[in-house]
């Protein structure tokens, strides 16, 4: 398998919590090599930005909210398989249906308060990184 990166956030209720550690402890277990992390307030135009994807979707509004509501870290993990691995680590959308010992499982509050994103795709993974990175802070 070869080496990808790809992005992540902990979310406002996980930083909320004081979660970043535990998180990032659940990452690294997992093999995964964060490469690139800073803490940050999300602005609103940001958080339109990168969930644009959604922008017709009922939980939009909900979603920029509660992405601005809180200090996020985002982060550049690398490892074998990295997009797929880490969206295995982080469980389900809905911790509901996360399995044991996912992150979601461990520690989401809901489906919206989910404590964690994961980039859906190598071309995703490249897009969102360049959006919160420049290459000098991703240091591998
Ligand atoms: P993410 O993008 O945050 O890694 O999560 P995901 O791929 O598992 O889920 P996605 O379908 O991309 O949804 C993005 C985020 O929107 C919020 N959401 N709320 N209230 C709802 O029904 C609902 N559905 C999704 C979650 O925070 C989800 O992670
Ligand atoms: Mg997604």
């Amino acid at each position: 398998m070869a080496v990808q990166r790809t992005f992540s956030i902990i979310k406002p209720d996980a930083t909320e919590r004081n979660l970043t550690g535990a998180i990032n402890a659940v990452i690294e277990k997992a093999g995964l090599r964060i490469i690139g992390q800073r803490r940050i307030r999300m602005t609103d135009e940001q958080a339109k930005r990168f969930y644009a994807v959604h922008a017709a979707r009922p939980f939009y509004g909900e979603l920029v909210e509660f992405m601005t509501s809180g200090p996020v870290v985002v982060q550049v993990l690398e490892g074998d398989n990295a997009v797929a691995k880490y969206r295995e680590v982080m469980g389900a959308t809905n911790p509901a249906d996360a399995a044991d010992g996912t992150i979601r499982k461990l520690f989401a509050k809901s489906i919206g308060e989910n404590s964690v994103h994961g980039s859906d795709s190598d071309e995703n993974a490249a897009i969102e990184i360049a959006q919160f990175f420049s290459a000098a802070d991703i240091v591998g």
